[in-house]
């Protein structure tokens, strides 16, 4: 998702279900504390009574599961032009830009297009595959026990801060091959980052992700020219050989893709173990069956990505005129895919809103569908068995330590403030 202007607007109504005489008009509000609580039931209305919606800012939203994988899967539609948004928004202030943060995002492949996102995803894909991934396995899982050890004898932890959190951010780096030391620097980076996918992010959010670009950019070319030098076992290196031996990719581009892999890769993998737990923790028999039968576990994940989507909404815009179900979405207009929606959409899931690790056909959307559908889906996949099946098995008698969780203010991610648990030490 990206920016479509400064102001917060409170209600979103639709015009067309009023003249349709739907008592109450249907709201679309993401900013709601209301609906950041438990989007589904708006969900729910939404694709019952309009499942083509038109709402703030002329934007369609999109909640059918047919019609979201459709528009994922059609070359109609083309992915938004964050980069030219932000220099749009640079060259609007009076004073400052962001031009780095304009430079940062430019090759990120969740903003390009074929040809240009065909030939960089064709060079880092094989990074993400699924030999290449399970080859971490072990150091993912010694990860995953070092976290654990460290809050084992309190009894008590945050699940977000204490562990969600660290986990992805240590391995992506390590993927990467980022210092140790710098980890958490860089985690700060990328979650600040994050901000870029809020429809309505503020000028003064833009400065801080300019900043933050600024230096994150820094740091990577230092890292970069010592790379060069001394070549590791790590992605960097690979990266690198691919810009010197084949001259195919660029510093900037080395970049660019090394900040959104960061990204991508950190806070989505945060919110599958949080909103993963929180679902087990709601729901004791479910936790019961995957404590008894741990051979569940992959079920479960795909449960978790289904019934709690750790991204909920992406954009696409249409490059012509196109009829959805009846509904003209005109050449330029953009569409939210609303991907938590469409995961629980009773046409493509049998009792949706029922939360069951054993659910068989579970083709949900959480990863998208079609030409930009998730490269990191193998890695955090792995990250996530590994990471429930060890808190859940490691640790003794785990329950919530208080009744209700806070989400944080994030559109496009369903992420937990934090969850505090308690257990047997
Ligand atoms: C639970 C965890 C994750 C979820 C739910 C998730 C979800 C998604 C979704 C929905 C997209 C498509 C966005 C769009 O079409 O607009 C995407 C793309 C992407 N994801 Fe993930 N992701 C996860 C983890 C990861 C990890 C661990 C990595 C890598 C380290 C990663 C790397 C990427 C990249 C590079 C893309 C862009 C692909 C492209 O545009 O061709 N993701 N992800």
């Amino acid at each position: 998702m990206e920016p479509t202007g400064d102001t917060n607007e409170e209600i979103i109504s639709s015009s067309k279900s009023q003249k349709l005489g739907i008592a109450k008009a249907l709201k679309f509000n993401p900013y709601d504390p209301k609906f950041q609580a438990n989007p589904y039931p708006v969900y729910h209305q939404l694709r019952s009574l309009e499942p083509i919606h038109q709402s703030f800012a002329g934007m369609w939203v999109i909640t059918r599961y047919a019609d979201a994988k459709a528009v994922l899967r059609d070359p109609r539609f083309c992915v938004n032009k964050m980069q030219k948004n932000v220099k749009h928004k640079s060259n609007s202030l009076e004073q400052g830009d962001f031009n780095t943060l304009a430079q940062a995002i430019d090759k990120w492949l969740i903003y390009l297009d074929p040809p240009e996102h065909t030939r960089l995803r064709g060079l880092i894909s094989k990074a993400f595959s699924s030999t290449s991934v399970n080859i971490l396995r072990p150091q993912i899982q010694k990860i995953t026990d070092e976290l654990i050890s460290k809050v084992r004898h309190q009894g008590f932890m945050d699940i977000i801060s204490d562990f969600a959190c660290p986990l992805p951010c240590n391995v992506i780096a390590a993927i990467l091959g980022i210092p140790v030391e710098d980890w958490f620097k860089a985690y700060h980076w990328s979650d600040e980052l994050s901000n870029i996918l809020d429809p309505l992010s503020s000028v003064q959010g833009y400065e801080q992700m300019n900043k933050v670009a600024v230096e994150f950019t820094d740091y990577f070319k230092i890292l970069i020219a010592q790379r060069q030098k001394i070549p590791q076992q790590d992605l960097l290196s690979a990266l690198i050989a691919v810009k010197e031996q084949e001259n195919k990719l660029s510093e900037e581009e080395i970049i660019s893709v090394c900040m959104l892999l960061f990204l991508t890769g950190e806070e989505t993998t945060v919110n599958l173990i949080g909103n993963g737990m929180l679902a087990l923790l709601s729901h004791p028999e479910q936790m019961q069956r995957i404590k008894t039968q741990p051979m569940l576990i992959q079920s479960a994940v795909e449960e978790i990505l289904r019934y709690d989507s750790p991204i909920q909404i992406t954009t696409r815009v249409a490059t012509e005129d196109v009829v959805l179900d009846g509904v003209t979405v005109r050449c330029g207009e953009k569409v939210l895919v609303v991907l938590g929606a469409a995961n629980r959409d009773p046409a493509q899931f049998p009792d949706p809103d029922c939360f069951d690790i054993t659910r068989a056909n579970n083709n949900h959307l959480a990863f998208a569908d079609g030409i930009h559908y998730c490269l990191g889906a193998v890695l955090t996949r792995i990250e996530g068995e590994i990471a429930i099946n060890a808190l859940v098995q490691q640790l003794p008698d785990l329950q919530l330590s208080q009744d209700q969780v806070e989400w944080r203010k994030k559109v496009a991610f369903r992420s937990l403030k934090a969850l505090p648990i308690i257990f047997k030490s």
